[in-house]
């Protein structure tokens, strides 16, 4: 395959993340002490758009659950955070659906991230897709 252009450079300052799409791949960018990464935008967990979580240094948190990221390998280094629903616990209706929900998601396994081959050239990002 070949590279294609995907972003500019000044679309992905320092420290940020962006969500583009070439074809059928959903595409996170991510600029981590000068260098920009590729990785799928779908979180390995449960499909979450990463790109909408936090970038703190190169890991990305999903905003669904908390599982964590290392954009430069796409390697899933930290499990989901699976809570009952706040409040729950008073409302007996909802502690029994939180409960359930729980026995529903805890055995939903993390993959990690498809990475992506990355060149910049002049001012253009461009990325590999597989
Ligand atoms: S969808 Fe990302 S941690 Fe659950």
């Amino acid at each position: 395959m070949s590279f294609v252009e995907v972003a500019r450079i000044d679309e992905v300052p320092e420290g940020s993340m962006k969500h583009v799409e070439e074809g059928d791949a959903e595409i996170l960018l991510a600029k981590v002490d000068g260098k920009i990464y590729a990785v799928g935008d779908r979180c390995g967990h449960m499909n979450a758009r990463l790109s909408m979580g936090k970038l703190q240094g190169t890991t990305v948190i999903c905003p669904l659950h908390a599982s964590q990221f290392d954009v430069t390998t796409g390697k899933n280094v930290k499990e989901p955070v699976l809570t009952s629903i706040p409040g729950a616990e008073k409302v007996p209706e909802l502690k029994k659906y939180s409960e359930r929900l729980e026995k529903i998601i805890a055995p939903v396994k993390t993959y990690d991230l498809p990475t992506f081959n990355v060149k910049v050239e002049g001012e253009t990002i461009l990325v590999n897709i597989k």
